[in-house]
């Protein structure tokens, strides 16, 4: 993809470089997004940057953009990009400033970067479901900021890598929390489970999505704590987030999820997420269901 934004101007991808001492680069000290691009238009592009200006706050750090103006500058970016289907990142640090733990005293601009990359829908993976391993959540408490300290997911995301896993299920003492890039949800008895939007997880904006799907379909929904007995006992399991929709899973640590194959809610939910991204960007050409 030929073009970036850095702090506020496009340029070209090869030209956008940061400073050693970016407190981004350092540190970690900044938060980010991801948001997708279906047939060339932004799908949640207000959830996102909503979110992205809570983390920023979060942090201390002002928007010196109004969303309007943000709004506008990512359409720009994926038009001159001529991005049809793919993701946009985008980060914002606190700056520039002498190494110091402590956040700079003297004025330092905030960093955006924002940049494009081409990106198919996962479908192969969306038809059959994915495998996944459990392991120990060892990340701080204000996972609800989407920050760029990723090692804590880094790690976990490695351990599934390491077995040919998709994604790995994280857990505190025996409460699941949430995927290394995901939320996850169990459905038992008809029912859909996934854990409150509190510190412990990043309130997925896939996530909120499906919540109000279920909520117009009347598919009843427990937004609570639930253990690694239930997430083994459950019919059904399925991960969402931005890249991967809604993904099922027939595998945890080497057991089936039900019987191994993705199941009647997980797939409903899939073609209604599909209809909402329709609504929002437009006629999808190919279609899990398909
Ligand atoms: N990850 N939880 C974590 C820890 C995540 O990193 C993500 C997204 C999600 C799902 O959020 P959303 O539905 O808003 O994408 C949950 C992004 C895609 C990433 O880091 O690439």
């Amino acid at each position: 993809m030929k073009y970036a934004i850095l702090d506020g101007k496009m340029i070209e991808r090869s030209e956008a470089k940061v400073d050693v001492e970016d407190r981004g680069y350092q540190f970690g000290d900044g938060v980010y997004e991801v948001i997708r691009v279906y047939n060339g238009k932004m799908f949640t592009v207000t959830e996102h940057l909503n979110r992205f200006v809570k983390s920023l706050e979060s942090i201390g750090i002002t928007l010196t953009f109004t969303m309007e103006q943000f709004t506008k500058l990512l359409e720009e970016l994926v038009e001159k990009n001529n991005l049809q289907l793919g993701t946009i990142y985008m980060q914002i640090t606190r700056g520039v400033a002498p190494r110091n733990h402590a956040f700079p005293t003297e004025d330092v601009r905030p960093s955006l970067v924002a940049y494009t990359k081409e990106a198919v829908r996962p479908l192969e993976s969306l038809k059959t479901g994915v495998t996944t391993i459990v392991t120990e959540d060892i990340r701080w408490l204000r996972c609800d900021i989407k920050s760029l300290n990723l090692l804590g997911n880094l790690l976990a995301k490695q351990k599934a890598a390491e077995v040919g896993s998709y994604e790995a299920i994280q857990h505190r003492s025996l409460d699941v929390t949430e995927g290394s890039s995901s939320n996850i949800f169990i459905v038992k008895n008809g029912k859909v489970i996934t854990h409150q939007s509190d510190n412990l997880i990043l309130k997925g904006i896939t996530k909120d999505v499906i919540l109000q799907i279920c909520a117009r379909n009347n598919i009843v929904v427990e937004e609570r704590t639930f253990t690694l007995n239930e997430l083994f006992d459950a019919d059904e399991v399925f991960l969402s987030s931005t890249t991967s929709e809604v993904m099922p899973i027939i595998e945890v640590d080497g057991k089936s999820v039900g019987d191994g194959f993705p199941g009647p809610i997980t797939k409903s939910l899939q073609e209604l997420f599909e209809q909402e991204i329709e609504k929002q960007c437009g006629a999808l050409k190919d279609k899990i269901l398909n």
